[in-house]
């Protein structure tokens, strides 16, 4: 076996890719609009309920009319999956990984469409659409990968006269609900996670970006999943979602979105339900607060680049985004000219065009709590650029920079998920450190710096999930740099890490007396 590589970005520079691109979008434009059923073991249901998924940058364009799943749907759905896991739990690794590996090759080979429709669905910037989709190929390829290496078990002693074994076994039915900021790399990581180990699962993909994941389930049924292993429910938390996560039968729960949803799946999941004969897992990826620390040695102009990529990137809308810039006194004012400089020239627009650096957020719902914010922030600090949106078409909101914090102001405490970016003063390193640790999350964070003894203290001592050092505090990628965060940011679960598809699983001993 070919050993595992991340799937390389796409370079848009190049005529034919641009080429590519734009058949890309021919494709999408065919089906856009388009009515979708639910898939309940292999078959298509298409109800009365419906919601629309529409471009975020022009909110007149609908992408997809998704039906609804109701109760009784989540029930026939959970019937299917607990039927089926009793025979896909025995096919062998071998296969199920298989089938990751033929899911990746096809999204490969579909890779432009796959990003054309992340660009509509999502509002996503070429460059972060194409990311998600090289994602969602690193996720197939990496866990296909996983899994066989851990299908054996681990070995163990035996003493004389006996035979002992100890290896994972699948837990049974899982709930995948996922997020639309990546709507097809988490959404597809964490359902292939959940398969390849021999489960089943109701998915329920976020409301405002479902289409993506349609097609994610047509996919892996082309590339052989039998029909029951995915069940496909898109839904609100209040008909399905809630429902589900009580469901006496729902064997665990892999979440990805908000903290207040992932607290409330966390708390409803740990109560033993009337016929419940296990203690349901939940594997969570919450929100994050992520910081960049820049001390006195940094070099500025990366600082500057890393920070500004952190924050705008994909609009903010990351939990690892950069929220948070903790500067020593001493380059705070030259650092801030230098990202206010590189603010100023990001271009915000409709994403299907190659040039606009920064798209549109995600909703209606959205864009109205970044303008609270944006008044909060004018409130607790100084608005340094943007503070501005532009609403006639789409949801867009100009890249946002506030300085003269205190880093426990509300603008430097409380998620904002959008392009938002605040500064705030330390006197020395190590109160920078202890201000970056003063949040609820702990996700992603960085340490711009040249100091070695800066670099050590920040590893005992910055406490997040994923910590980087001269670089962005975004952009993990599958296999290099797993990726989860303590705190109130979810459970630590590393998604493309070596431990995490054993979160899908359970250790069985068995000993036999010779
Ligand atoms: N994995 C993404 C990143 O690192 C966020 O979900 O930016």
């Amino acid at each position: 076996m070919i050993p595992y590589k991340h799937e390389p970005f796409t370079d848009f520079s190049l005529e034919e890719n641009q080429k590519l691109m734009q058949e890309g979008f021919n494709i999408v434009s065919e089906y856009l609009g388009e009515e979708y059923p639910l898939i309940i073991n292999g078959e298509r249901i298409m109800t009365d309920k419906k919601k629309d998924t529409y471009n975020p940058a022009n909110t007149e364009e609908v992408v997809g009319k998704i039906s609804q799943a109701t109760q009784e749907h989540a029930n026939q759905a959970m019937e299917a999956a607990k039927e089926r896991f009793e025979t896909w739990r025995k096919v062998a690794p071998e296969v199920r990984a298989d089938v990751l590996f033929k899911a990746a090759a096809i999204i490969r080979d579909r890779k432009f469409e796959f990003t054309a429709l992340l660009i509509k669905e999502a509002g996503k910037p070429w460059k972060e659409a194409d990311a998600d989709t090289a994602e969602a190929i690193d996720f197939l390829e990496y866990y296909g990968r996983q899994m066989l290496k851990i299908k054996d078990g681990e070995p163990v002693e035996s003493r004389p006269g006996e035979y002992n074994q100890f290896d994972y076994i699948p837990l049974g039915v899982g709930f995948v609900v996922s997020p639309w900021n990546f709507a097809l790399a988490i959404m597809a990581g964490t359902t292939a996670a959940a398969v390849v180990t021999g489960n089943t699962v109701l998915l329920k993909p976020s409301s405002l970006a479902s289409a993506v994941s349609y097609k994610f389930v047509e996919v892996m049924e082309e590339a052989g999943l039998p029909a029951g292993v995915i069940n496909y429910v898109p839904g609100s938390s209040r008909d399905i979602g809630d429902y589900i996560v009580e469901h006496k039968d729902t064997r665990f729960i892999s979440f990805t979105g908000s903290r207040d949803v992932g607290v409330r799946i966390y708390e409803k999941a740990a109560i033993v339900q009337e016929g419940q004969v296990n203690l349901k897992r939940v594997i969570a990826e919450m929100g994050g607060k992520d910081t960049i620390v820049v001390d006195a040695s940094a070099d500025l102009e990366l600082a500057a680049q890393a920070i500004v990529d952190s924050a705008f990137g994909f609009s903010g809308q990351k939990c690892s985004a950069c929220s948070r810039v903790i500067a020593l006194e001493d380059i705070h004012d030259e650092l801030l000219e230098k990202v206010k400089e590189k603010t100023t020239k990001l271009t915000v627009g409709d994403p299907v065009n190659q040039s606009n650096m920064m798209g549109p957020v995600i909703d209606q719902a959205s864009i109205d709590k970044i303008k609270e914010y944006i008044e909060i922030g004018k409130k607790e600090g100084k608005l340094e650029a943007g503070g501005t949106t532009d609403e006639n078409k789409g949801h867009f909101v100009h890249p946002t920079v506030f300085s003269g914090l205190k880093h426990n102001d509300r603008l430097m405490q409380e998620e904002i998920f959008g392009p938002v970016v605040g500064f705030t003063t330390a006197k020395d390193f190590t109160q920078a450190i202890e201000y970056a640790n003063d949040t609820d999350y702990g996700l992603t964070g960085a340490v711009i710096t040249k100091n070695r003894e800066h670099i050590e203290q920040a590893r005992e001592d910055f406490m997040v999930g994923n910590l980087y050092f001269n670089r962005n505090c975004t952009g993990a990628i599958v296999g290099y740099q797993p990726f989860g965060g303590f705190k109130m940011s979810g459970t630590d679960s590393k998604a493309g890490g070596p431990d995490y598809l054993i979160l899908h699983m359970q250790g069985r001993t068995s000993s036999e007396m010779l």
